[in-house]
């Protein structure tokens, strides 16, 4: 299980530092929550701040855009030094185009469903995404409870990424702690984003090891 932890949850007053921590924590990626307080009631911070941030780690920027207009965004994500692009199905700009541009810009696309969103909808756009986030709470905040209902659409994408012989990574994000994790893992996730679990634990590196070791046991 590859552990994202959302940077939603950090003490934004020192942002690098807190990108530092957790990359001598242990995270394999760093997730970034870009909000446009349109497509989601609520704001954080722009491509110009991802790209002030990207000299204080090596680790993949795991980019999850919950914004209106993905495609207008994404040359100035691609210049931040983003790696990985996530955008929402039920986001405004065309989905072909954006998955295009994406790779266009040497970054790995990924889709991005809301919890009222079927799984099948990404299901024609498999084989070009680098990976699928499937939300498990409602977008706009951390801190919120697992929504362990979604694991059925976790299951059907992990058969068919199984059945195609695809290599496309399963995210969930929202509520993932040491409760959660491990119905994540049986259900075939390959990749959990974590805020408050790991920002709110004493020690991130604890809290990385015991989300990581609970998929192990
Ligand atoms: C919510 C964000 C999440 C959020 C997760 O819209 O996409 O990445 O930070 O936070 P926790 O892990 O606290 O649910
Ligand atoms: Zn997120």
């Amino acid at each position: 299980m590859l552990i994202a932890p959302s940077l939603l949850s950090c003490d934004f007053s020192c942002f690098g530092d807190e990108i530092r921590r957790v990359d001598e924590a242990g995270a394999d990626l760093v997730h970034l929550d870009i909000m446009d307080g349109h497509f989601v009631p609520n704001l954080t911070f722009g491509a110009p701040v991802v790209k002030k941030l990207r000299r204080f780690t090596d680790l993949p920027f795991d980019v999850h855009l919950m914004i209106s207009q993905p495609l207008a965004y994404i040359d100035d994500f691609a210049d931040a030094g983003a790696d990985i692009l996530s955008f929402h199905t039920e986001a405004d700009s065309d989905i072909d185009a954006t998955i295009r541009k994406i790779e266009d810009r040497g970054m790995r696309p990924a889709l991005a469903i809301k919890p009222g969103t079927p799984a099948h909808t990404v299901l024609p756009y498999l084989e070009r995404l680098y990976m699928v986030l499937v939300m498990t709470v409602e977008p706009g905040f951390g801190g919120q409870r697992f929504m362990a209902d979604m694991m059925p659409k976790v299951e059907l994408l992990r058969q068919e990424i199984d059945r195609r012989g695809l290599s496309t990574l399963i995210e969930v994000d929202g509520g993932i702690d040491r409760h959660t994790i491990r119905q994540a893992y049986i259900s075939g996730v390959d990749v959990c984003v974590a805020g408050t679990a790991v920002f709110g634990a004493p020690s991130a590196m604890d809290a990385i090891g015991e989300l990581r070791a609970l998929c192990e046991s």
